[in-house]
């Protein structure tokens, strides 16, 4: 039985003040959730949230770092580095990074293993273009971006990561996946993954859904057999709407 992981991107929004603020009332707010809870700050504030959500059941993700282990690299935050500092967690190869800072499949794949190598747990996105789905390209792409991360590892290696599936064309549009689209790509994305390291893995791996998830929405979603939970960007930016979406169960 997988747990649901409900997951806030803060992408590039908030000051160390804000972001103390806000998870001091995701804290607040938890208790009876029925899953897991995580929040991805900018780098400048995760020493601050991790300070904050210390003894809290909330995990702590950055929102990208560079494969090395270091050297020099000007501008860039290595695995050892977000260890060092308590972070669990780390999201990779968003789709704002795929199109804004040129990630690539292969360099995903890399920083998905160094991740691992440096005990923490990957969240890696993958997800088509709406001119992809459009040219009924969806399954090629996802089949891709995933492979490309699966084949990177060993198959104890693909049991300990997180993969978040959002479709470009639902990232801050308000165009949620129906539950069918969402439903058929994570379960394409479970048998690829059964398919390179073995039915288990492919069973315990959870697979999230990102792109406009709300309150109104989150419900249907969670419900999916496939779908083990949500990767957010604007509803997590707010203690209220973030914390329906943790307790998506009432809504
Ligand atoms: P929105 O929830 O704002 O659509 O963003 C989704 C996302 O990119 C989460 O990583």
């Amino acid at each position: 039985m997988r747990r649901k992981l409900i997951a806030g991107n803060w992408k590039m929004y908030k000051t160390t003040a804000e972001a103390v603020a806000l998870v001091e009332e995701i804290k607040k707010g938890l208790a009876g959730a029925p899953g897991d809870t995580l929040v991805a700050p900018p780098f400048t504030s995760l020493v601050a949230v991790v300070a904050a959500a210390k003894g809290s059941p909330v995990a702590v993700a950055a929102q990208n770092m560079h494969f090395e282990k270091e050297g020099a690299f000007t501008g860039e935050v290595s695995p050892a580095m977000l260890k060092d500092v308590g972070t669990t967690h780390v999201v990779l190869g968003h789709s704002e990074r795929r199109q804004h800072f040129a990630e690539t499949d292969e360099g995903v794949a890399r920083k998905t293993k160094a991740a691992l190598d440096a005990g923490l747990v990957p969240i890696s996105c993958v997800g088509e273009t709406l001119s992809e789905r459009e040219a009924g390209k969806t399954m090629d792409v996802v089949k891709r971006q995933v492979d490309a991360i699966l084949n990177a590892l060993t198959p104890e290696e693909a049991a300990r990561i997180v993969i978040a599936y959002e479709p470009v064309w639902a990232i801050g549009t308000g165009k949620v996946a129906t539950p069918e689209q969402a439903q058929e790509v994570h379960a394409f994305v479970r048998l690829r993954i059964g398919a390179v390291h073995g039915r288990p893995v492919g069973e315990a791996l959870r697979i999230l859904y990102g792109g406009s998830v709300k309150p109104d929405n989150v419900k249907g979603l969670m419900a999916l057999p496939d779908v083990d939970g949500a990767l957010v960007g604007g509803a997590s930016l707010k203690a209220d709407s973030f914390l329906k979406l943790v307790h998506y169960d009432k809504q």
